[in-house]
């Protein structure tokens, strides 16, 4: 075989490099300058992402979550104000862009938290398609300290896609426990570690070396492919956690990673 023109490709780059290594290094650091720090592009670019991620809902998806928050529609508020109309509040901490508003039930009253304000301007223009709920701007917080909820007011909190990403699983649980009504409901929908060992051993591979690199996290704002957070929901203090893992229909390359999701209920 001939390889005269790798040596030529070759060639040509070693001199491309060499005439541009000033302007290579110097982009290189700005880059990096503005990822860690003043324009804030890891939060600007995840926000980003995920309105893209979720223009065109899976159908698979979707009616799992039908099925998921079925049973809100049972739910009676604490609130004898709201209890008037039959409507509830619900908590939605990490909302993003706003995913789950077609699930909740007419005349919810919607507190939201989320620690990324790049949200907010996706999470606007998606609620304005929902006038039957009654949404309130975007708390800027973490699920860990959310100060600004009152103890036992919250009827239902819910959960989608979070705890994969938040720094402290058991202080949030707490907060959780501490805003939710007794007897209140705590709704999760989370991708975990690849749970089957012997039948997937290579994703459970890949997941744990793209989190303990560092690569994952780093790209998709703080993401781990590889925590499984029934344990330490079930620990939590709820009365009753009814919780399944399972694999999620999801087809495109990048989501095979976190098929293996964890959905359920909980009961303070
Ligand atoms: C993968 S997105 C999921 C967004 C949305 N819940 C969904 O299902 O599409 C993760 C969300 O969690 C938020 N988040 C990250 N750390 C958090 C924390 N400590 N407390 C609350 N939300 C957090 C992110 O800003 C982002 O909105």
């Amino acid at each position: 075989m001939d390889w005269w023109w790798m040596a030529e490709v070759d060639y040509v780059l070693a001199v491309w490099i060499k005439t541009n290594m000033i302007y290579l290094i110097l982009g290189g650091l700005v880059l990096i300058y503005l990822w860690s720090n003043r324009v804030d592009i890891k939060h600007r670019w995840f926000a980003y992402f995920m309105h893209l991620l979720n223009k065109d809902k899976n159908p698979k998806i979707e009616e799992l979550k039908s099925e998921l928050f079925s049973s809100l529609s049972s739910v009676t508020s604490h609130d004898p104000e709201l209890r008037k109309n039959n409507s509830i509040r619900i908590l939605e901490i990490g909302v993003g862009t706003g995913v789950n508003f077609s699930h909740y039930p007419d005349g919810t009253h919607l507190v939201v938290v989320d620690p990324n304000p790049h949200f907010a301007s996706y999470y606007d223009t998606n609620r304005k398609n929902f006038p039957n709920i009654e949404s309130e701007d975007i708390l800027v917080t973490t699920g860990e300290d959310m100060k600004g909820v009152a103890d036992n007011s919250i009827d239902v909190v819910v959960m989608t896609l979070v705890l994969c990403s938040v720094t402290d699983t058991k202080q949030i649980l707490k907060e959780i426990l501490r805003v939710l009504v007794p007897g209140g409901k705590f709704y999760f929908l989370e991708h975990i570690r690849e749970f089957e060992d012997k039948t997937h051993r290579r994703r459970q591979l890949l997941q744990d070396l793209l989190t303990y690199t560092g690569i994952w996290p780093f790209l998709f704002d703080g993401c781990h492919l590889n925590r499984d957070m029934l344990p330490a929901i079930q620990e939590a203090g709820f009365s009753k956690v009814d919780a399944r893992r399972f694999h999620a229909p999801l087809d495109k390359l990048l989501l095979k990673l976190i098929i293996p999701h964890l959905k359920g209920v909980a009961q303070k």
